[in-house]
This record gives C-alpha cells, structure tokens and sequence, in this order.
C-alpha cells in the first residue's frame, strides 16, 4: 500500500486504462460543505445526542417526535449545503471512463445536486418520506410534529436506513455487482467502519481491481489498499480530474 499526499502518475495511467470504474463514499465528501460527519462531534443542541442512539427504530418508536426534530434539524443543514468541488468532480468523472458506478452511503443528496445521475443511494435520502407501517416511500405534506401516512393512518418516518435494518436489496445487489466488476475501486471519505458497505472495497480488491483510498487520515482498511491518498477530497478529486484532462 503506498501512502502518498500526491497523485501518483501510475495511477493516472491505471484510470485512463479502466473500463468500469467504482466509487463509494461517504460522510467525508461531504465534510467541505459542511454537513458534520457522523463521527465528528455533533454542533448545538444535538451535540449531547449519539447519532447511533437517534438513527435507530427503537429511538422512532420510543420518541417519534424526538427522531423527526432531529431529522428536520438535519434536513435544514443540508438545504443550506452546496455541492463542493468533490462532488463536482465525480459528476465529472463519470462523462470521462466508459462506466462509473457511484454508491454513497451519504443520504444528503449533494451528488444528484452536483449533476451525477443513477446515483446508488446505499443508506437511503434524508429527503424521503417512507411510512413505518408498510415500508413505502410516501408524498405527505403535513408539517405535523410526527408525519402520518395518507393510506394507512400510520407514523411516516425518514427514508434512511437506521442501524440494524436491510439495505434496499436494489441498492446492495448494484453495488456488489459493480465491485466484483469494476477495474478501479475508489473509496472516498469513509470510516470503512460500517458493513456491509465497507465490504465493497474487499469485494474490488478480491476480483482483481485496483483499490484507492482518499481520506485525509486512515482507516482500519488503508492497509488493504493500493494507494492511500491522505488528503481532502475536495482537493485531491479535482486535481485527479485536472491529471486526467492534462
Ligand atoms: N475528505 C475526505 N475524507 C474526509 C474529509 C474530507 N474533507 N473529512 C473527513 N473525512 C473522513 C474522515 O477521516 C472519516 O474517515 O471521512 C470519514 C467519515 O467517517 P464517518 O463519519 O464514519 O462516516 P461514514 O464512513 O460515511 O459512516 C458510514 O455509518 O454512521 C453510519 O449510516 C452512517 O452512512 C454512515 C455510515
């Protein structure tokens, strides 16, 4: 595994040659628009708040108004957020490969808003109504304290995946497909702390791909790597996209 701050033109030459490229990221992309990272510190008054004690059914159904002050606090951070020059790159990225197959595990939408399409939404949108009861994405536009379903009566909750339930099966069967296919796997601005999409990248490397990190400090999978690029993704995304053009 090569830890490097720079490019290595190796690796331009590997990206230039790929037919299906991979992309996984995570809250660290979005860390330059300022959408806190899940294992950052939370800000103001969430701040005495674990995220794993909120992102939980049993925390909905145990205090259903608590869970939606929390994600409607969330959903306003993230209207406020811009695309940064990351995800401004990857949208790029995809018009100069072949194939690239983008899944985030980031429920903030930023990619779509930066112009990437057919994005694979791994933990669900934040933007999503979906009621508890019968498991669909639902339109309902009462600002009630707690949303009710229009079929069935029921709570409606945020369309995320909570710790502890299925990823959509749509959503786990592209990505698994895409990383046992792909020539380059990069991962961006993730912990590589929660499965199964920190198994994508075992999947890529066990078919053969040449696996990247991007990420500012380690992980417990850099090792596993071919390169490990320590640095922002804001920063090293455009100028992987300028070697490209150059
Ligand atoms: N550029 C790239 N990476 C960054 C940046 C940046 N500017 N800033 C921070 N990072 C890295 C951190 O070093 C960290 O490794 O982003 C990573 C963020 O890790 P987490 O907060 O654990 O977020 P993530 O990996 O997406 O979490 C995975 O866990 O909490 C659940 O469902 C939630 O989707 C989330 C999943």
């Amino acid at each position: 595994m090569a830890v490097t701050t720079r490019i290595p033109t190796a690796l331009i030459a590997t990206l230039r040659g790929a037919q299906h490229i991979c992309v996984l990221t995570g809250a660290g992309i979005s860390a330059e628009s300022g959408v806190p990272t899940f294992r950052d510190a939370q800000s103001g008054l969430w701040e005495k708040y674990d995220p794993l004690d909120l992102a939980t059914p049993e925390a909905f159904l145990r205090d259903p108004k608590l869970i939606w002050r929390w994600y409607r606090w969330r959903r306003e951070l993230v209207a406020k957020a811009q695309p940064n020059p990351a995800h401004q790159a990857l949208a790029t990225f995809a018009t100069l490969v072949p194939r690239l197959t983008l899944v985030t595990q980031n429920v903030d939408g930023l990619h779509q808003r930066a112009g990437s399409t057919d994005v694979i939404e791994f933990h669900g949108n934040l933007f999503d109504d979906r009621c508890f009861a019968e498991d669909r994405i639902v339109d309902c536009t009462a600002d009630a304290d707690v949303p009710i379903c229009p079929g069935c009566g029921s709570n409606v909750r945020p369309g995320v995946v909570w710790f502890g339930e299925a990823i959509p099966e749509q959503a786990l069967d592209r990505s698994f497909a895409a990383a046992a296919d792909c020539d380059v796997f990069l991962s961006i601005g993730t912990s590589s702390l929660v499965f199964p999409a920190a198994g994508l990248a075992e999947v890529a490397n066990e078919a053969g791909a040449v696996v990247i990190e991007v990420n500012p400090n380690p992980t417990g999978m850099s090792a596993g790597f071919d390169y490990a690029i320590a640095g922002n993704a804001g920063s090293v995304l455009p100028e992987l996209i300028d070697s490209l053009t150059d």
